[in-house]
């Protein structure tokens, strides 16, 4: 399958442009003019709405699309539980939430014939997906692709791979979604994972609270960060599959399964704003200093979930992009940190700044509310003895969810053979250079 999956990643076709109300037609014709829900669709389709918000949220917030398929979502018969795996979902209450400072290895290999959603493996999360408020971080690892069809009622999927490209056959259409690059489910979207290189390994975030949006500018301006135009979404492209196919859903934390005759990806038609996205982290626009100190890292916010309150993020998408440090008089590297917000950090390629060693592509860590962070012991030495010229900072790309609440692990993270045990030496030998008496002038 992964040849014919390379194949059809080739070439892909794609609209342009985040929260655009777009639109698109596999077939010509298919897509009605002038109305939502014609008494008869084009070509004997059914018309269907997807709402990913409540009807009546502002519009500037608003999310639905309308989707013209060949045989409605309603039409399919009783779901029934099947196995979570290693998926776990708010409320986490398994763990007590651990003030530690915490990082892990990669995940081991799969186990043979492991598609994407038998791959994934929740590392913990906060709030509770029946109240839509919280969030969950996964990793996963797959060598098999999916024959069956997944969707996730309990929150959009942003899903930052690692390692190993996906072909994404959503009801909406196809995304190619490759390591730099990042792909965003909404909510309730039924996908297929397909592996373009045999195996794959990567991060995904579980939003269950309100969908991304791109952040505000304020005095940045129009233009920055990560650009409207480079999110791409898919152009319609269906299925016409009668016969078994398996539909997983994920529920208020169970997954549930059932056999339709049908593939339901087959959307010949659509119009609308809840829809996937592609985005490769590389076109983001990196802002900083050009005159002194570290600006905080939400600068570096790629997408955002808003709460009730302004500013407050439920989890806000971060990416440490390949940049110039030029500040002056300034310890380049982030700083020393207690934060009221939680951060899971990852690794797609490369190092980071801010740890020279031990935080490694797949890995991640996770530094919870008002825990302290920062540089480890090379990295504070180097920076500051470091002369200030103008430094290029290419050699990795970090990313950061950053949430409201703290995170609970799941058990099989707290007690995962890939959990670093002795993170803490990180920050041990930091040496004192406290000197009370100020310098005494030296003779002229
Ligand atoms: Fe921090």
């Amino acid at each position: 399958m992964s040849g014919d999956a390379r194949t059809t990643a080739e070439g892909l076709a794609y609209l342009s442009g985040f929260g655009n109300e777009h639109s698109s037609e596999a077939v010509p014709g298919a897509l009605p003019e002038g109305r939502n829900a014609p008494q008869r669709a084009p070509l004997g389709l059914y018309a269907e709405q997807l709402s990913g918000t409540a009807f009546t949220e502002p519009r500037a917030h608003n999310r639905r699309s309308w989707l013209y398929r060949i045989r409605p979502s309603a039409a399919h018969p009783a779901f029934t539980r099947t196995e979570n795996g290693a998926i776990r979902t708010g409320p986490f209450t398994e763990t007590a939430p651990d003030p530690n400072r915490l990082r892990w290895n990669p995940l081991p290999a799969p186990a043979p014939g492991t598609d994407f959603l038998a791959g994934l493996w929740t590392l913990g999360g906060n709030g509770d997906a029946t109240q839509r408020a919280g969030m969950a971080v996964h990793l996963y690892h797959a060598d098999t692709s999916m024959e069956r069809v997944f969707s996730d009622a309990d929150g959009e999927l942003l899903i930052v791979p690692e390692r190993g490209g996906l072909l994404l056959r959503t009801e909406l259409g196809l995304l190619r979604a490759a390591p730099g690059e990042v792909a965003l489910i909404p909510r309730g979207v039924r996908f297929r994972v397909e592996l373009l290189d045999g195996t794959a390994r990567g991060y995904v975030c579980e939003n269950y609270g309100a969908p991304f949006q791109l952040p505000d500018l304020g005095p940045i301006g129009a233009n920055g960060l990560a650009n409207v135009r480079d999110f791409r979404a898919p152009v319609a492209a269906y299925e016409d599959v009668e016969g078994p196919v398996e539909v997983v859903s994920k529920f208020c934390g169970n997954l549930w399964t059932a056999r339709y005759d049908h593939s339901p990806l087959d959307v010949v038609a659509w119009h609308g704003n809840h829809v996937p996205y592609v985005y490769d982290l590389r076109r983001f626009n990196v802002m900083g200093t050009i005159s002194y100190d570290h600006p905080d890292p939400s600068i570096f916010t790629v997408l955002t979930s808003p709460s009730d309150t302004p500013g407050l993020a439920g989890v806000d998408f971060v990416v440490f992009a390949p940049r110039w440090l030029v500040g002056e008089d300034t310890f380049r590297p982030p700083y020393f940190h207690r934060n009221v917000m939680s951060e899971y950090m990852g690794l797609i390629e490369g190092a980071y700044d801010a740890k020279a060693e031990g935080f490694v592509p797949g890995g991640g860590s996770l530094h919870n509310m008002m825990s302290a962070h920062g540089p480890d012991r090379e990295t504070f030495d180097r920076a500051s003895a470091a002369e200030l010229r103008p430094q290029r900072v290419d050699d990795g790309l970090a990313f950061m969810f950053e949430t409201r609440w703290p995170l609970t692990l799941t058990p099989h993270a707290a007690d995962a053979d890939h959990l670093q045990r002795a993170y803490d030496d990180v920050w041990r030998g930091l040496q004192r250079h406290f000197r009370p008496d100020p310098p005494q002038e030296r003779p002229v």
